[in-house]
């Protein structure tokens, strides 16, 4: 990288010359990554000796947090390969890879996941007072189940900052979103000078986003919406109609309604869905679709390469002499790296894959089409996929220095049309979730010492996005809260929920034995049994659970746990 692009000239005066909280919103491909480098750069100018240039003091922290663990060894590799030379340490701390006691003491840039940062810090603030800056990636998670472990980070920093007179700085980055004030609120971000946003004309290549909803009917409906990053204009139309069929087969003809038009137009296409078997399933139902209407000569790569006669996986061997490739986790890293090879050369005209090859390797295409939102986890039943990969899977589309515009599709079922479409184009507010899981992360703060009664639990809530939002729109949170009310009494509504929420936590708590409340002192004290869940990341349930099943008793005299085990 020689040159700063408009989106990182523009931060630059305030990421690389000052101190401020900054938030970015900006669209998939626009480079905040390197915004995250000129603040990480800041820090560094502060400590390093510039006549030696190395480190006078590396007993400083910078904290990069990525929800995506298969993006942390990349962008540990992008940090040290230019920190390096400055003697910087950057190391990943995933559940992938561990770090001792004295790595972590060694390290100066820890690229880490929400969950494992959460963990670190709930055990002990020894490592945060160390902490500079606090670098926090796609925090539009917020409005996702993990996003109360990104609310539970922030707040518990921000009161450390509070409580110590250290200074912290906190860089949000996201995704563009239609309430980033409120993600600035939080972050404490100065709204005339941390906070910038782009919108989706800032994306390097525009993006045309298709959304189609399909639905069991007679015959069956589709809602089809287009929204074009150079026309900003979304539309909804109804295309036509096919006899009625199983919702899957409806998928499998529409999305090679759409691969049929690009392969005709001579692009490249990408299409993901959400299992191992299905890769190859719908590799093979395209390429008969291809041979029976005997347009498959439109498949054909323009020159043959020896690779493809080279696989292991026999399925891999019987479908790329048509130029349709699968990609998938189950297959040898071998083969997997020649399929790569093919589609990224053009012998491959057609690729069916996993979510992963999304996250994991740089494989653009013109096109992408998601086919289904069902996606079926282990132990779990069917979830829909993450707004994350929609949008990772998205920024695939257009080919830099090949293509003016890309072309991104998703099919889904009717009634999930519009969820993703609001998250998508940004018309939906992010909202907290907070809520579902503030007993572990009450316990979590109680265990850890920073809350000691329900009044300071209270200070500790107006820390959290969900209070920010509470602030803003309290019907969501609860049905009629402050509603029809003046200024006033609408914050006191607001703090007796704030109230009620709070003492039924305790309260459950307290009857799982995982804190103590004292009802003469009222003091929060925690137990053994609650250090055990917040150190081990144990949710309240399956502690109950684990109490009842081990028959765990307490020992009123001492306070201590006995297992009963025969
Ligand atoms: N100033 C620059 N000059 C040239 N290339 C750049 C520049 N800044 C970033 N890039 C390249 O642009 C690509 C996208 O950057 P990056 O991953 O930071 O985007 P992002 O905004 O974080 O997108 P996402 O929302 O997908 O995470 C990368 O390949 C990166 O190397
Ligand atoms: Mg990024």
């Amino acid at each position: 990288m020689k040159t700063l692009n408009v989106i990182q000239s523009k931060v630059k005066s305030i990421a690389y010359d000052t101190d401020e909280n900054v938030l970015v919103c900006a669209p998939t491909g626009a480079g905040k990554t390197n915004i995250a480098m000129l603040c990480i750069l800041h820090e560094i100018e502060k400590v390093i000796n510039k006549e030696t240039m190395t480190l006078a003091n590396p007993d400083f922290k910078i904290v990069y947090i990525s929800p995506m663990k298969a993006l942390a060894a990349e962008i540990v590799e992008k940090f040290s390969s230019r920190l390096n030379v400055l003697k910087v340490v950057v190391k990943e701390l995933t559940g992938d890879m561990q770090l001792s006691k004295a790595e972590i003491q060694e390290t100066n840039v820890i690229v880490t996941t929400p969950e494992k940062w959460d963990v670190i810090t709930r055990k002990s603030d020894g490592i945060t007072q160390k902490l500079k800056l606090l670098i926090i990636d796609e925090i539009h998670l917020l409005n996702d189940s993990r996003g109360p472990v990104i609310e539970a980070i922030v707040a518990r920093t921000l009161r450390m900052i509070e409580r110590n007179q250290l200074p912290v700085r906190l860089l949000g980055l996201s995704a563009t979103l239609p309430n980033p004030g409120d993600v600035a609120q939080f972050l404490r971000v100065n709204a005339d000078k941390g906070f910038f946003f782009f919108d989706q004309t800032y994306r390097p290549i525009p993006l045309h986003q298709r959304f189609i909803g399909i639905k069991e009917d007679k015959g069956y409906n589709i809602k089809q919406y287009v929204v074009s990053s150079d026309r900003d204009d979304t539309n909804t139309k109804k295309l036509r109609s096919y006899p009625k069929k199983r919702i899957e087969d409806s998928m499998n003809e529409m999305c090679y309604d759409i691969v049929r038009k690009n392969i005709l137009e001579d692009n490249q296409v990408m299409v993901f869905v959400h299992s191992r078997k299905e890769t190859i399933r719908y590799a093979t139902y395209l390429a008969e679709r291809f041979r029976n209407t005997g347009e498959n000569y439109a498949l054909e790569g323009k020159k043959k390469s020896h690779l493809i006669g080279k696989f292991k996986s026999r399925d891999l061997e019987r479908l790329a002499p048509t130029g349709i490739g699968f990609h998938n986790a189950g297959l040898l890293r071998r083969d997997r790296n020649i399929v790569e090879k093919l589609f990224m050369d053009g012998n491959l005209k057609i690729l069916v894959t996993t979510a992963t090859l999304a996250w994991g390797v740089n494989l653009p295409a013109h096109a992408v089409v998601i086919k289904g939102t069902d996606v079926y986890e282990p132990n779990k039943d069917i979830v829909d996929l993450s707004i994350l990969d929609i949008q990772q899977i998205f920024g695939r589309a257009g080919r830099p220095q090949f293509d003016t515009s890309g072309d991104a599709t998703l099919i889904t079922r009717y009634d999930k049309v519009n969820y993703y479409l609001g998250l998508m184009t940004s018309t939906s507010q992010i909202e907290s979730q907070f809520l579902a899981s503030m007993k572990e992360t009450l316990n979590a703060e109680i265990s850890l010492g920073t809350v000691s009664s329900i009044s300071e639990a209270k200070e500790w809530l107006k820390y959290t996005f969900f209070y920010v939002r509470l602030m803003r729109n309290p019907t969501i949170y609860k049905k009629d809260l402050g509603k029809g009310k003046d200024a006033v009494s609408r914050r006191a509504d607001i703090e007796d929920f704030l109230q009620e929420i709070l003492i039924n936590a305790v309260t459950q708590l307290h009857n799982l034995r995982l804190i103590r409340h004292d009802q003469r002192t009222m003091f929060l004290n925690s137990t053994d049994l609650g250090r055990i869940a917040s150190n081990y990341y144990i949710k309240t349930e399956t502690m109950e659970h684990f109490c009842k099943e081990l028959k765990i008793t307490e020992d009123k005299q001492s306070g201590k746990f006995l297992f009963n085990i025969k």
